[in-house]
């Protein structure tokens, strides 16, 4: 690690943002399987789309299947998971991206961790706080069903801890917020940061 010596590269974030005609950051999205993350992600991204902002989406569809598929649900294993996701996210943050990222992220270390890692300022914490009760019925996947029927250990919500964030800088209850309110919430948040010059 010592012998790495940094390139000294002629553009950085600055010269992305400005190419691109907007800042770059993450907005991380966390709560239970089945809260709604990736639902509201979506939404999210077509609306940036259409006002012509450059993001990406990182979910375990496409991480945990290429990336992180040699990664368990093991509490180490998920530290890894987020770390690298974080790292990931950082880089695309450099590339001047609006990166959403969906994942459960159970663990508050490893939140703040990426916070860290991208800089607080760009680090926007998304709660999905949909109560267990309500992703559970909602069971899109099935996985709440196998995980009672003892089928998945170290199942988040039931036989493996979530950790609520403390200070999320927005918290959304799906049962009584809808997506596209979800999305207006969002947008409210981050609408100054798109567009400001240096944060
Ligand atoms: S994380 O805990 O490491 O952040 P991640 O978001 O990548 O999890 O993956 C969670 C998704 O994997 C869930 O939405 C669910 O579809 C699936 N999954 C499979 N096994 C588990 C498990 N044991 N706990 C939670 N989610 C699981």
């Amino acid at each position: 690690m010592s012998n790495i010596i940094p390139h000294n590269f002629q553009l950085g974030k600055d010269d992305r943002n400005h190419h691109k005609g907007h800042q770059s950051f993450v907005i991380w999205f966390t709560g239970l399987s089945g809260s709604g993350k990736s639902t509201i992600a979506n939404a999210l991204e077509y609306k940036l789309y259409q006002e012509g902002v450059h993001t990406y989406i990182l979910d375990g569809d496409n991480v945990r299947k290429g990336l992180n598929n040699n990664l368990s649900f093991s509490p180490e294993d998920r530290t890894e998971n987020i770390r690298r996701i974080g790292e990931v996210a950082h880089l695309m943050v450099d590339a001047g991206l609006v990166v959403l990222s969906a994942f459960v992220s159970p663990y508050r270390q490893d939140r703040e961790n990426i916070r860290t890692i991208v800089g607080a300022q760009n680090f926007i914490e998304v709660f999905v706080n949909t109560p267990m009760e309500e992703c559970e019925r909602r069971d899109v996947k099935g996985l709440y069903a196998k995980a009672r029927a003892g089928e998945i250990k170290d199942f988040t919500g039931i036989n493996a801890p979530y950790e609520l964030p403390l200070h999320p800088d927005i918290e959304i209850d799906t049962t009584h917020t809808t997506v596209e309110e979800s999305v207006s919430l969002i947008l409210n948040k981050i609408a100054h940061k798109i567009h400001s010059k240096h944060e």
